[in-house]
């Protein structure tokens, strides 16, 4: 325990053990794309149902929603993201690459961090005032960028096949806004009732102008985001709740508390819509302060509600304007606005209100990387190194290893019929090759925390055995109570 884990480590595991391979490999891959293999989608899909089961299943007042990529452009534009969604760059006149300005460093810095949030264009701009003493971080070359421009990160794509019915959309850059589009849906259809939460995991994607560090800022990535709606006035008590809860569920689920912080956001780099922001940070084994956002928990306020309302307003405009966004402004917030289609009515109180919005959203992709470097140690064992995941049981890819101690004397059968009756309640992996040490270790290294052995004693007492990864002791367990057994450890 207790060894310093390198980013090359994880990478070098995680190709060499089918977690996670570069996308397009064959072509000479994509830049920053990644692929699951079949360890890792076992992985990725147990972050999401413990994200998705403490989030949604065990509490009374979240429902879950799967909305589409593609909406209706307005809501880009409603949300803010057509006009502000943009990174401040500067280009090198030296070698012409593009970076973004908050990610430049000064010639004689020292590894100042580097925060990975879009800071809102109006701070990156003030801040980028003087880059004359900003190094390029591909050449080297000191102080000699263009001025900073604007560079939208949304992807564009065209939807319909005749000149005349077709239009611009955008791939969505959060998940969050489908919620927000759902909400007067899920009011009508449901029982909620405010303060409630509505949950939802999906793909995003960002024209990043950087990404870094293998899964942890790529262009294509994973969000769970929850939009819970609440009272203004009751919104600081619920940022308060998320944040300790939202913090809560990394431990619970095995990162080490030393390796995870707050950071609040100064004024000065809080989003466009956020009245206030903290950063859950992990501290990661790269980059130039290791400490990076792993997830935002944001005051949103009423203003996507409030901007929504806008935008359905802004419909007709559109369709005048041949369903184009250019030049378009969202209608103004006139009438009986508090009382649109997107405010709700408490019926105890006789009161109708657009509600207030804590927005915790996560990577799931980051998340599955902090889970793989906290996890991953190395020990020597008997004179050899031992290379280990110490997963927490809910995210193990494989919960449980069956093996035969050898190919003979009906020990296969007996454990094939093991495996088979376990793998209706766990995701299991039967191996009868090589030495069952190697099948151990090839375990470890994938974080199967049990393995079962049939042995020849099985023959004698239907017993088998359980070891586990973690002290790698091994006890003897009645064949008719091995699935209780494993049950209870693992927790499922
Ligand atoms: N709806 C708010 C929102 O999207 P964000 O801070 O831009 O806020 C939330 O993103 C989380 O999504 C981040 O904390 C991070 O875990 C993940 N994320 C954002 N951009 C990412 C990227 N390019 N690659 C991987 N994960 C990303």
């Amino acid at each position: 325990m207790g060894k310093i884990t390198k980013l090359e480590d994880i990478v070098s595991l995680c190709k060499r053990r089918g977690f996670i391979f570069q996308s397009s490999e064959i072509y000479g891959g994509l830049a920053s794309c990644y692929d699951y293999g079949p360890l890792g989608v076992e992985l990725k899909n147990n972050v999401k149902k413990a994200w998705w089961k403490a989030v949604v299943q065990m509490r009374d007042d979240i429902v879950g929603l799967d909305c589409s990529i593609l909406m209706h452009p307005l809501v880009w534009k409603a949300s803010g993201h057509t006009d502000k969604f943009a990174d401040l760059i500067a280009e090198c006149k030296k070698c012409n690459v593009r970076t973004r300005v908050d990610h430049l460093k000064e010639r004689v810095e020292e590894a100042a961090e580097e925060h990975t949030k879009h800071v809102s264009i109006e701070s990156a701009m003030a801040r980028a005032e003087d880059l004359s003493n900003k190094v390029c971080p591909n050449c080297g070359t000191v102080g000699k960028f263009t001025e900073p421009m604007p560079f939208k990160l949304m992807f564009e794509t065209q939807m319909g096949a005749n000149v005349d019915d077709s239009m611009t959309l955008y791939i969505r850059p959060e998940t969050a806004q489908g919620i927000f589009a759902n909400f007067r849906n899920v009011l009508d259809t449901t029982r909620v009732k405010i303060p409630f939460g509505i949950a939802q995991i999906g793909k995003s994607f960002r024209n990043e102008v950087t990404t870094k560090a293998f899964i942890f800022r790529t262009r294509e990535f994973e969000q769970a985001e929850l939009e819970f709606f609440c009272e203004q006035g009751t919104d600081e008590k619920w940022y308060e709740h998320w944040r300790r809860a939202r913090f809560k569920w990394y431990t619970d689920l095995g990162l080490k508390k030393e390796n995870l912080r707050f950071r609040e956001h100064e004024a000065n780099e809080l989003a466009h819509y956020a009245k206030a922001c903290v950063d859950i940070e992990y501290r990661f084994p790269f980059g130039s302060g290791d400490w990076q956002e792993l997830e935002g928990i944001a005051n949103r306020t009423d203003y996507d509600l409030r901007q929504h309302q806008r935008g359905m307003r802004t419909v007709n405009k559109w369709y005048e304007n041949n369903r184009d966004l250019t030049n378009i402004e969202l209608a103004d917030e006139a009438g009986d606005f508090e009382k649109g289609p997107l405010s709700y009515f408490n019926d105890e109180q006789k009161k109708r209100y657009i509600p207030y919005v804590i927005e915790p959203s996560a990577g799931i992709d980051r998340s599955a990387l902090a889970f793989l470097v906290d996890a991953y140690d190395e020990e020597m064992v008997r004179g050899e190194q031992r290379n280990l995941l110490r997963f927490h049981t809910a995210i193990a890819p494989i919960k449980v290893g069956v093996f035969p101690l050898v190919k003979r004397d009906g020990m296969p059968e007996i454990a094939r019929n093991i495996y088979d009756d376990l793998k209706r309640y766990f995701n299991c992996f039967y191996d009868e090759k090589g030495a069952v040490g190697r099948r151990y270790r090839r375990q470890d290294e994938a974080g199967t925390p049990f393995c079962v052995t049939v042995d020849g004693q099985t023959i004698k007492d239907n017993t088998v055995t359980v070891r586990d990864r973690d002290s790698m002791d091994q006890v003897r367990v009645s064949t008719d109570k091995l699935v209780s057994h494993l049950r209870e450890k693992l927790d499922l």
